[in-house]
């Protein structure tokens, strides 16, 4: 199984970097094969909503020429997704939404019929971290976060949040590099 993971982070090591790595540590541990993409690495811009993905008769995808198009080739090969982010005024970041947005010319399957032919959900986790400990306080955009990815045709096996980064970074959060380490290598299995 390829699994992928994006840290949609500015924070090059910080709490959704270490934890997405974990995850695919466990993974790999469980005999996946893993990849990873850190956003502050690479630069992708919004989607310019051109509708050339749509419209185009040789079905040419994305025409942004950026970093997304390794992505797209990347996801393409994928068997699943690790989507890591951090909680920003109560959503994803910036980073994550731009990626999400771009999706759309590669993920949904009223723009991409290969990708219904082949009829293969791609399993896809959600993950994010939030400085307040309350794993309640965003719920309703979670689970909204959670419908959306499934409404684009994602195996949504879970959403799962991190909470309490504001007192205590992920990295010296007791049993965390265990329970990551967990998540990851049942996602194999799931
Ligand atoms: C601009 C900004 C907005 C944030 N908004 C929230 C928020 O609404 N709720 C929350 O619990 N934490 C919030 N945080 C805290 C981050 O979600 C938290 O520190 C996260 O773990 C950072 O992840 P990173 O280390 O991967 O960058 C915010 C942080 C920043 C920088």
């Amino acid at each position: 199984m390829k699994i992928i993971g994006f840290i949609a982070s500015p924070r090059k090591e910080g709490n959704t970097a270490w934890i997405i790595n974990k995850i695919l540590e466990g993974a790999r541990e469980q005999g996946a094969e893993t990849q990873s993409w850190n956003f502050s690495d690479i630069k992708i811009n919004p989607c310019s909503g051109c509708l050339c993905c749509h419209n185009s008769a040789q079905n040419r995808g994305c025409v942004v020429n950026d970093d997304m198009q390794k992505l797209y080739g990347a996801i393409e090969h994928a068997d699943a997704l690790v989507l890591g982010s951090p909680v920003y005024m109560g959503q994803m970041s910036a980073q994550a939404k731009i990626f999400t947005d771009r999706l759309f010319a590669q993920i949904s399957p009223r723009f991409s019929p290969h990708f219904k032919e082949k009829n293969v959900k791609k399993k896809l986790l959600i993950v994010f971290t939030q400085g307040n400990p309350d794993s309640g306080m965003f719920q309703a955009y979670f689970d909204y976060t959670k419908n959306m990815f499934q409404l684009l045709e994602f195996d949504v096996k879970g959403v799962h949040v991190v909470t309490g980064m504001r007192n205590e970074p992920a990295h010296e959060k007791k049993d965390m590099h265990a329970i990551m380490k967990n998540i990851g290598s049942s996602f194999v299995s799931q």
